[in-house]
This record gives structure tokens, sequence and C-alpha cells, in this order.
């Protein structure tokens, strides 16, 4: 099979939606991490932090139906295939990659919830409450496992694109092409 054969990447749904949800998840750290630069009160906080959850409920939005995507279409093969251990690898980081697609914006929304703050999109409430009562000190310990996981997830994400680089400039493998 050459590199440039269509079949061996991954469906094109699978790889919109793997491209989409980079492009999300970059948006939400970036709207947090300037959200941080503007003092407490101002109106572009707020917006920041709306974009922030915007960004972040799109990736929910949007998670379940790639997994139901990926199950469907399944996986194109590696060529040439890659080592036992670096398959072992890759298996572990898509799967810590997928939970943290669906349980860090489920934090985030648990994070308000919890602390008794509404899921509002500038001005508008998009969730129902579904804290009977609120608890704000547990709310601030699900925020600092939120950030914690935000955290750990730069040092993931980066490993996985230095993998795909890896494969690409290193093994010339056709990882990467299959999802281009
Ligand atoms: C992929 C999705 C998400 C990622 C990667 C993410 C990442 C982060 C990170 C890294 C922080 C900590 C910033 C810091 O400590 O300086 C944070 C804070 C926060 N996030 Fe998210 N988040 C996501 C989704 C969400 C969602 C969906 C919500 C709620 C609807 C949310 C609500 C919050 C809140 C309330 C904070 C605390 C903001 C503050 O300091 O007041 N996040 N998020
Ligand atoms: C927020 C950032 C990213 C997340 C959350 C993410 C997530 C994922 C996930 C969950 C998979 C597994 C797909 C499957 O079910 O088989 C995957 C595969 C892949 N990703 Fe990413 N990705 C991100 C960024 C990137 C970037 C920037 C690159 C390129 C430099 C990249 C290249 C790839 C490649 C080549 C594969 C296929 C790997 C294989 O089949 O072994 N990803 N990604």
């Amino acid at each position: 099979m050459s590199s440039n054969d269509l079949s061996s990447r991954y469906a094109a749904s699978s790889r919109w939606m793997h491209w989409t949800m980079f492009a999300l998840v970059l948006l939400a750290y970036l709207f947090i991490n300037v959200f941080d630069l503007f003092p407490k009160g101002t109106a572009t906080r707020v917006n920041l932090l709306a974009s922030h959850f915007l960004a972040g409920l799109a990736v929910l939005l949007l998670v379940l139906p790639r997994l139901w995507l990926r199950l469907r279409n399944g996986q194109p093969p590696i060529v040439p295939p890659s080592p036992h251990w670096s398959e072992l690898a890759a298996k572990l980081t898509h799967l810590a990659l997928y939970a943290f697609l669906l349980i860090q914006p489920i934090l985030g929304v648990v994070t308000l919830q919890i602390g008794g703050k509404a899921v509002a999109l500038f001005g508008v409430t998009v969730l129902p409450s579904f804290v009977a009562h609120p608890d704000r000190a547990l709310g601030h310990q699900i925020e600092e496992i939120h950030s914690w996981i935000g955290t750990i997830f730069y040092y993931v994400i980066a490993l996985h694109i230095l993998a795909a680089l890896w494969h690409h400039y290193r093994r010339h493998d056709n990882t990467l092409q299959r999802m281009l």
C-alpha cells in the first residue's frame, strides 16, 4: 500500500472530529489563560470565561459522537507496523485523551453547579441547575482538580504531538498522514 493510498487514512468524519476538537481544546486553554490577565469584574474577563465554557461545552457535545464514529469506522493500519511497545503506548495515550475530553468539561460544569454558579454563556443560562444544595468549599476543591487535570494534559498532549512527529520524521511511517 502506498502512503498516498486514501483508504489508509482515518474516515473523513473521524479526521474532521479530531482536528475540530483539537481546535476547541486549544481555544479552551487559550481563553482560560488570557482570562487571568484581566482584572476581576471587567467585561473582557467575564466574556473570556464564557468563551472558555463555550469551547469546553462544544468538546463535551462532540466527544460521544466522536467515539461512536471511531467504533463504527475503525482504525487504518500503520505502515510499516509499529513496535509492540509503541502500539501499547499509543493505546494508553489515546485512552487517556478520550477520558480527558469527556471528564474535563464535565468537571468544569460540576465546578460551577456545586459552587452555586450558573452555567451561563454571555449572560444566558444554558444548563439548569442539577444541584439542590450548593457547597462553595466543595466547588472550590473540584475546580482545583479541574485545574490540575488541565495542567497534566499539557504534558500528555505534548507527548501525543511529539509521538506523531516521531512517527512521521523518524520512523517515516503513515501514522500522521492517516489523520490529515
Ligand atoms: C476541554 C475542556 C476544558 C479544558 C481543557 C479546561 C481547562 C481549564 C484550565 C486549565 C483551568 C485552570 C486555569 C488556572 O488554574 O489558571 C480551567 C478553569 C476553569 N474552568 Fe475549564 N476547561 C475545560 C472545560 C470547562 C467547562 C465546560 C467549564 C464549565 C462550563 C469549565 C469551567 C471552568 C471554571 C469555572 C474554571 C475556574 C475559572 C476561575 O479561575 O475562576 N471548564 N479550565
Ligand atoms: C488537544 C489536542 C489533541 C487531542 C485531544 C488529540 C486526541 C487524539 C485521540 C483521542 C486520538 C485517537 C484516535 C483514535 O481513536 O484512534 C488521536 C489520534 C491521533 N492524533 Fe491527536 N489529538 C490532539 C492533537 C494532535 C496534534 C496537534 C497532532 C499532530 C501533530 C495529532 C496527531 C494525531 C495522529 C497522527 C493520530 C493517529 C494516531 C494513531 O492512529 O496511532 N493530534 N488524537
